[in-house]
């Protein structure tokens, strides 16, 4: 797919024609529309994620399991739902949405862009991987505290997501939204 859009790329006039440079603003719009919904989500896991550590790393367990969901309940308004998920769960409840699989599975063979995708004429949805950085090791590491082994243990006995190293890919945000600002008022006033 890719090298073909490159020879595309390569074979297109130089001035490209105008249809083909809306559709590129568009989708530019929309994945930046996607990625602006999720800035709140990741700074908020951020900050309860780093409160929970300074008590702690079975504080910060308890803080991320009862957080995590309920941040993204409270962000996911006016027709969009926001999640996290990965290939290696830590919570089934995590499971990818089914538009996501492929996205996983595109992101495992190693080609990690943001994807945006259209997923109905009037729902876009928007995927960025998340990778792993230095305090994430203290739960996702190769080597664990034993005593966040047992904590972790105890709340998640389907666990997949340890022995992860430094700086290796480890899921994605997904976020999916109404297609344009006028769909979102509508979706806001069909959502159950
Ligand atoms: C204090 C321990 C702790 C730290 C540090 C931590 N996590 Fe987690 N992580 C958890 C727990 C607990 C869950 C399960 C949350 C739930 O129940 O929804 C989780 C779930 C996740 C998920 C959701 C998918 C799944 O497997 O359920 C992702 C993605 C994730 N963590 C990434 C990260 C990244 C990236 C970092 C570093 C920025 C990080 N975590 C740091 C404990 C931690």
């Amino acid at each position: 797919m890719r090298r073909q859009a490159l020879v595309m790329l390569l074979m297109a006039p130089v001035v490209m024609p105008l249809a083909a440079q809306e559709v590129d603003a568009t989708v530019l719009a929309d994945q930046a529309r996607g990625a602006a919904l999720l800035a709140p989500f990741k700074g908020a896991l951020k900050s309860a994620l780093s409160e929970g550590l300074a008590a702690g790393p079975q504080a910060a367990i308890a803080v991320c399991q009862a957080q995590a969901p309920a941040i993204a309940e409270r962000l996911s308004v006016d027709g969009v739902h926001m999640g996290r998920s990965s290939e290696r769960l830590r919570n089934p409840k995590n499971s990818p949405p089914d538009w996501v699989v492929p996205i996983l599975t595109q992101y495992a063979r190693g080609d990690l862009a943001p994807v945006t995708v259209a997923l109905s004429p009037t729902e876009l949805g928007y995927v960025e991987p998340i990778h792993i950085a230095p305090p994430c090791l203290t739960c996702h590491g190769e080597t664990l505290e034993s005593s966040v082994q047992e904590a972790l243990a105890d709340r998640y006995p389907q666990d997949r997501a340890t022995g992860y190293q430094l700086g290796q890919w480890r899921g994605v945000f997904w976020v999916r939204y109404p297609a344009t600002t006028a769909s979102s008022d509508k979706a806001q006033a069909k959502e159950p």
